[in-house]
């Protein structure tokens, strides 16, 4: 049926890397397949399982809301439920006072486009390379990687981008005086991309200085994922709006909040005839609004930051002790349970060979010989952390054990140990890689 009536390229994927399983069921860091057989998740559904999958809170609270048949979207009126997530929200920015509900993270990022230019009267939107905001056409002109973007331009005007941790480049852009928000996230999710010390500081005076607001996009950075509620918080930086969405849903209800400063909030609502001039019918439904307060709730019942920042380190410890045994394993960096595992050329002929030959088929496809074998024969579902990239990235649930943690490592090191092999069963499925790769370019 999917390949039929769906994406038949997405089966077709599925089916090569071998990753076609049919899980029945999901609890917490963990899927089963059909066979009953484990899985430990480091993917967590693009970020949005912070709290694992089908948490007992969660499903308690959204039942609760089906029983007692709430009025839901009335519309014209004002959602108790929204009042008490906005006011949570807001209890861990402080020097935040308001909220917008959203049902996504684009959406967010498409709301903070319009709050950004009506409050700053100004056009222009910055962001960074290699930046990742979503994929409707505002979010879409802001992100940093040309496969996303080629074939659907023109998009928004007056976008622009400049690199990631490059000071002096953003000052140029906001020098113009017709910026109207610097849009930034504290970690970026494609590659795991972490600014340089003092960046962020840096970049949010720079903006204050040239009147342009400073917007963290922490849809997958926020709410625990780095050790801290909000990524921002390890720099000490208070941005003018932060993006939040992903976690907040606790995987079940779509579910996302732009929070900002008063004046921002109320220069797009600023009069009666204008109370509905920004909104999207769904965004603050009431079982969205009770996964939101569920998904807090746990968090904090659990200690699931705090959670994050110790498993975290013991996984990236036990990665980063592997570094010098591997002349392909270039670095593991990180925060908290995010953290990107990155590859390289490596030098000795032996490998080089073998390395060029996926190379030019396909740039970071050496990566697929970590992820496949980490799925097939370790049970551990991972990601590449973007489109030809050597960084695997690992953003599993909050939830995770010292066991899963050591799981982690230990697997690791077991089959890069068998990348490093050669001749030998890693590149066997490389040789493989590279029939699909040739054969896919032909039919293309
Ligand atoms: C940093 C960031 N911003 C925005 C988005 C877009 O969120 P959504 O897929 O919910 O539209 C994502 C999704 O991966 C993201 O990681």
């Amino acid at each position: 049926m999917h390949s039929r009536h769906l994406n038949e390229q997405m089966v077709r994927v599925l089916r090569t890397i071998g990753y076609d399983v049919r899980f029945r069921r999901g609890k917490g860091q963990y899927l089963f397949d059909s066979n009953g057989e484990r899985y430990l998740d480091l993917l967590s559904g693009f970020g949005v399982f912070g709290i694992g999958r089908n948490h007992p809170a969660l499903r308690e609270a959204l039942t609760n809301v089906l029983d007692s048949e709430f009025p839901n979207l009335v519309q014209l009126d004002v959602s108790t439920l929204a009042g008490i997530l906005a006011e949570r929200l807001l209890a861990h920015v402080p020097y935040l006072d308001k909220v917008f509900f959203v049902n996504s993270g684009a959406e967010a990022v498409e709301a903070a486009i319009k709050f950004a230019r009506m409050a700053t009267g100004r056009p222009g939107i910055v962001s960074c390379d290699h930046a990742f905001h979503g994929l409707t056409n505002g979010a879409l002109s802001l992100n940093g990687d040309g496969i996303f973007r080629n074939g659907f331009e023109p998009l928004l005007p007056d976008t622009q981008r400049v690199p990631f941790n490059d000071l002096a480049a953003l000052e140029r852009a906001l020098s113009s005086r017709k910026v109207a928000a610097f849009i930034v996230e504290p970690i970026q999710g494609k590659g795991v991309n972490m600014p340089a010390d003092g960046y962020l500081q840096a970049a949010a005076e720079l903006c204050r200085r040239h009147g342009t607001l400073f917007i963290a996009d922490e849809i997958q950075t926020g709410l625990g994922r780095t050790g801290r509620f909000l990524a921002l918080e390890h720099w000490n930086v208070e941005p003018d709006m932060v993006l939040l969405a992903k976690a907040l849903s606790g995987g079940h209800v779509p579910c996302g909040a732009v929070l900002m400063r008063r004046p921002i909030f109320e220069r797009m609502f600023d009069r009666m005839d204008r109370a509905v001039v920004h909104g999207s019918t769904f965004a603050k439904n009431d079982l969205a609004m009770a996964a939101g307060i569920a998904t807090l709730d746990v968090i904090a019942q659990e200690r699931l930051i705090e959670n994050a920042a110790r498993t975290g380190e013991r996984i990236m410890q036990g990665l980063k002790a592997l570094v010098p045994n591997y002349e392909m394993l270039r670095e593991v960096r990180g925060k908290g349970l995010m953290i990107g595992i990155e590859f390289g050329a490596p030098d000795s002929f032996r490998l080089k060979a073998s390395w060029s030959l996926l190379e030019t088929a396909n740039k970071g496809l050496f990566c697929q010989l970590i992820t496949i074998p980490l799925f097939k024969d370790h049970k551990i579902l991972s990601q590449v952390a973007g489109h030809g990239l050597h960084t695997i990235k690992l953003i599993p649930a909050l939830v995770m054990t010292d066991q899963d943690c050591d799981h982690v490592v230990n697997s690791f090191d077991s089959v890069i140990a068998g990348s490093h092999r050669v001749p030998g069963a890693v590149w066997s499925l490389g040789k493989t890689l590279v029939t699909h790769a040739a054969r896919a370019r032909k039919a293309g």
